[in-house]
């Protein structure tokens, strides 16, 4: 098992699997959630325990998750089966692939929704809705009028899939391989210029001074929780998405190193998405508070009015797309290489079959913005939290919250407690005794189940603080 390729194919160096799975990575986790959350958690001590999250419970688990694709060499499914075996453990272990792949078919669904905003907001953007006329009401406008018509939503949902399944049809090297290593330098580069624009602003130092400043008075339970969630999710752990980028990897790579410029990457683009965002954001008087609409309301309302506004919003609704686009690749793959590996169909099918079951299931949160706007599934529950919420918010937090941090509370403990350490230590090339493998087996072993379980707990209400 240790020297066979991948059926899928291979990676054709390391530094294509970093420029993927950082694709996977940044996307609108980074660009979309980590800003308003920063901003609903009062700016520099949210950043900091993030920060501090993904040291812990982060970097421990993707070290894993790489690790058990690189030695299984399938499907998540099919790589947690033979893991198993050559553990001589339960088979049962396969659950973290089965999971994987109903945890990616959810995520994807409402993930291509939002992902056909972003295309919507470039045509917005590049097309002059959003001149120097535009009021605050003329952005809300527009922003209501995508999110209340069904048709709209499914057109630029259909694209985004279209998009994705077009990559993914592909195959690792001329479909994966060739997109992200053109896209992923794009994203870099378009970054860049949105940071150099936004230095340009008066609010620039107001920005940094938000994202930075470190008030203790902010911090509460709450937000280390959100914190801990969203390490997940920017990560792309816990599904198997990762594991299937692993399973990719040529085996000479160092999976430490490779994990560590990952994980550096990801937060460095999440800072300068932040560093781009508010100081846009407060040159128009507006607060970092906004929610979920501070990229697709505040932020429009303030390039509009300012000075190339229109072009470098439109490059940044292009960025954001862009980052989407790289990141639901990697939540396909899994599912599709499993649907070839076991109806045993040719990728393009496979992926045709996985791609429209995925686009059909969008419609339910295409639809909860609309049509199906006051079907609230757990309204029974009379829990505040639970009982507001559409099919979309449902399909985020059952993901986001539940079954994210669930996998990769499996994989810490199958990794840490059932796998032969000298397999580990041979997979991950490093010696038992070294101080970096005692480290990282000592926080998977302990420190990151409790801390997931702590995520855990709190997500299904169990505990309250
Ligand atoms: N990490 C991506 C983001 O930040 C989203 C993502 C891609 C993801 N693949 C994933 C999330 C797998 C969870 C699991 O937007």
């Amino acid at each position: 098992m240790v020297d066979k390729q991948s059926i899928h194919g291979e990676w054709s160096s390391r530094f294509v699997f970093i420029l993927a799975a950082t694709g996977s990575a940044v996307g609108l986790g980074n660009i979309w959630k980590f800003p308003y959350i920063t901003g609903e958690n009062g700016g520099g001590a949210f950043v900091l325990i993030y920060l501090l999250c993904i040291a812990i419970i982060g970097m421990p688990i993707m070290i894993a998750e790489i690790m058990l694709g690189r030695r299984g060499k399938q499907s998540p499914i099919n790589t947690m089966r033979e893991l198993a075996i050559e553990a001589q453990t339960s088979k049962v272990w396969q659950i973290i692939g089965i999971m994987g792949v109903f945890t990616g078919l959810l995520i994807l669904s409402y993930y291509s929704v939002v992902g056909g905003w972003t295309l919507a907001y470039i045509y917005f953007m590049g097309t002059g809705t959003f001149s120097s006329v535009a009021s605050s009401d003329t952005v809300k406008a527009t922003f209501g009028g995508l999110v209340s018509s069904p048709e709209q939503l499914i057109m630029w949902h259909t694209i985004f899939m279209a998009m994705t399944m077009s990559l993914v049809a592909g195959g690792v090297k001329h479909g994966l391989e060739k997109g992200i290593k053109f896209l992923m330098p794009a994203l870099v580069i378009l970054l860049l210029v949105l940071v150099g624009y936004a230095m340009t602003l008066p609010t620039f130092a107001k920005g940094i001074h938000f994202l930075f400043y470190f008030d203790p008075s902010k911090l509460n339970t709450a937000s280390v929780l959100v914190a801990m969630g969203h390490a997940f999710f920017t990560l792309s752990l816990g599904m198997g998405a990762i594991m299937v980028y692993g399973a990719y990897l040529p085996k000479k790579t160092s999976i430490i190193e490779a994990t560590t410029v990952i994980v550096a990457a990801d937060t460095v683009i999440a800072l300068l998405a932040g560093i781009a965002i508010f100081p846009v954001v407060f040159n128009h008087g507006l607060t970092a508070s906004a929610g979920t609409s501070l990229v697709f309301q505040s932020l429009p309302l303030s390039f509009a009015h300012i000075s190339g506004g229109i072009i470098f919003g439109t490059i940044f609704f292009i960025l954001l797309a862009i980052a989407a686009w790289t990141s639901a690749l990697s939540i396909l793959e899994p599912i599709v290489s499993w649907v070839i590996e076991s109806l045993k169909l040719s990728r393009l099918t496979a992926t045709i079959v996985c791609g429209v079951l995925i686009w059909a299931l969008g419609f339910l949160s295409a639809f909860s913005f609309n049509i199906l706007g006051d079907f609230k599934p757990l309204a029974f529950t009379n829990i505040e939290k639970f009982a507001g919420m559409n099919l979309f918010a449902l399909f985020d937090f059952l993901t986001s919250n539940i079954l994210l941090p669930l996998g990769g509370l499996l994989m810490a403990i199958f990794v840490g407690w059932f796998m032969r350490r000298e397999h580990v230590a041979d997979e991950l090339d490093l010696p038992q005794e070294h101080i970096l493998y005692q480290l990282w087996h000592f926080l998977l072993r302990f420190i990151t189940p409790v801390g997931i379980t702590i995520v855990f707990l709190h997500a299904v209400g169990l505990l309250t603080f």
